[in-house]
């Protein structure tokens, strides 16, 4: 079978590769790498080699051109940056100027990133569509929900999003637990990066209730320390990390504004450093990505834990919740027909009573070769629900201003954005956003 992954030059790469050689199925046998940068591709095609180390059966090719990747696909991963690093410190940046959350995939940042990752994505989709209508696509470009959702405009249910995060919680919930991760039910119901884990079945109970009452299990991983136990218990739901941005807005914001750099400020230091070394070296090629990632996994969302006081991330979620083991997960459970669960971004097409049926939601999908469908969530709590409503209503204006070029539509996104409290600075920020990004300049 032959995957394509569209920002094959990106820096996770090479976990999916891993994936891959440690497939038992060995489901792919051939691996095109697609990226705009050959730089970037060359150095990641480095580490392959020397990860692969001499394994033959895994076929690796790189290529610039988008069509001469997407013929013939099975598959393809879509992992693009659109505007690279840079892109996103100036999502950061801008916001953070005006006294608003600068963060790649939240607040106004994340409608910026949009603005500029919608159309690329469509025109991708309208590519794969002619060369590949057999393929799926699988979305992990952020901010995924919204970039799955434009695109499901033209692919239709051949896209899926994921995203790592909501598995990552799953599966430190079931350590604090102490239950086997597969034998429970995880009820999660939200949009990417607003999410929220309500139950965890186990023989039929929620065991949910007994992780309130335990205070030491309760604060002993990520979220618990992230959000604390008097606010879980009230919520009677384990959040998305990513809500710790919404709950926790202005202690966030002035950390943010505090620190020297943003996280993409950090990044782009850090990962043109290890795309120069490796051009320089590159027969250190892996030890310099092991190390780099490493350094990237230790220092991930550092301002949450600087509010909370949460310290240093566990040595077992350096691994991240594993959104390459989601995405082979969801390939394998596909192409070989094999049922399986997992938290998926979908259209909702009724799961989600709360939402019209076209919105994509973050949900449990039994997934096969049919693709996946999303389980009923049952009734939403009204908090949950007014949030997820009133930012899906800003990712719809946000595709809207995308594909449109409208506007009206950019500034309803912002405006509207439940993290921006005033229509004047949103204004100002969007001018801002438009004479920082070329492409945007026919929205100003
Ligand atoms: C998590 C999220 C991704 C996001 C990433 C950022 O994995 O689920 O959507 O892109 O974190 O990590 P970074 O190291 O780039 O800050
Ligand atoms: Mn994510």
């Amino acid at each position: 079978m032959r995957l394509v992954v569209l920002g094959g030059g990106g820096f996770r790469v090479p976990l999916v590769h891993a994936r891959l050689l440690h497939d038992p199925d060995r489901l792919v046998d051939e691996l095109v790498l697609h990226d705009v940068d050959p730089a970037r591709l060359r150095a990641i095609g480095a580490v392959l080699e020397q990860q692969a180390s001499g394994a033959s059966w895994l076929r690796v090719r790189t290529t610039g051109d988008l069509d001469t990747a997407l013929a013939g696909a099975d598959v393809v991963f879509s992992a693009i940056r659109v505007g690279g690093l840079t892109g996103r410190t100036l999502d950061e940046r801008v916001a953070l100027r005006h006294g608003l959350l600068g963060q790649e995939t939240v607040g106004v940042g994340g409608i910026c990133y949009a603005l500029r990752t919608v159309p690329v994505a469509v025109r991708i989709a309208e590519r794969m569509a002619r060369l590949a209508p057999d393929a799926w696509l699988i979305n992990f470009s952020n901010p995924a929900g919204v970039v799955t959702e434009a695109v499901s405009a033209i692919l239709g249910d051949r896209v899926v999003g994921i995203c790592d995060s909501p598995v990552g919680l799953c599966r430190r919930v079931a350590t604090a637990l102490d239950v086997p991760y597969s034998d429970a039910w995880f009820d999660y119901v939200g949009l990417n990066h607003l999410g929220w884990l309500r139950g965890v079945l186990v023989d039929g109970r929620d065991r949910l209730p007994a992780l309130f009452a335990d205070e030491q299990a309760l604060t002993s991983f990520e979220e618990g320390k992230l959000f604390g136990a008097g606010w879980l218990r009230t919520l009677r739901a384990i959040p998305n990390e990513y809500l710790h941005y919404y709950y926790y807005a202005r202690e966030t914001l002035a950390q943010l504004q505090e620190q020297p750099s943003t996280r993409g400020e950090f990044l782009r230091e850090q990962q043109e450093g290890f795309y120069r070394r490796v051009a320089e070296r590159p027969g250190d090629a892996l030890r310099l990505w092991e190390h780099t990632r490493d350094e990237r996994e230790r220092t991930y969302l550092a301002e949450g834990r600087a509010v909370s006081g949460a310290g240093e991330r566990a040595s077992c979620d350096l691994d991240g919740g594993g959104y390459e083991r989601v995405a082979v997960a969801l390939m394998t459970a596909i192409a070989k027909n094999r049922t399986s669960t997992l938290i998926l971004n979908v259209p909702g097409r009724g799961a989600v009573s709360e939402l019209d049926p076209d919105a994509v939601v973050e949900l449990p999908c039994v997934v096969d070769g049919n693709g996946p469908r999303p389980v009923t969530a049952g009734p939403i709590p009204e908090h949950c629900a007014g949030l997820m409503r009133q930012v899906k209503a800003a990712e719809r204006a946000t595709i809207s201003a995308a594909i449109t070029r409208s506007r009206e539509q950019a500034l309803l996104a912002m405006a509207t954005h439940p993290l921006v409290d005033s229509v004047a600075v949103a204004e100002r920020v969007l001018d801002e956003y438009v004479a920082a990004f070329g492409e945007l300049a026919d929205l100003g």
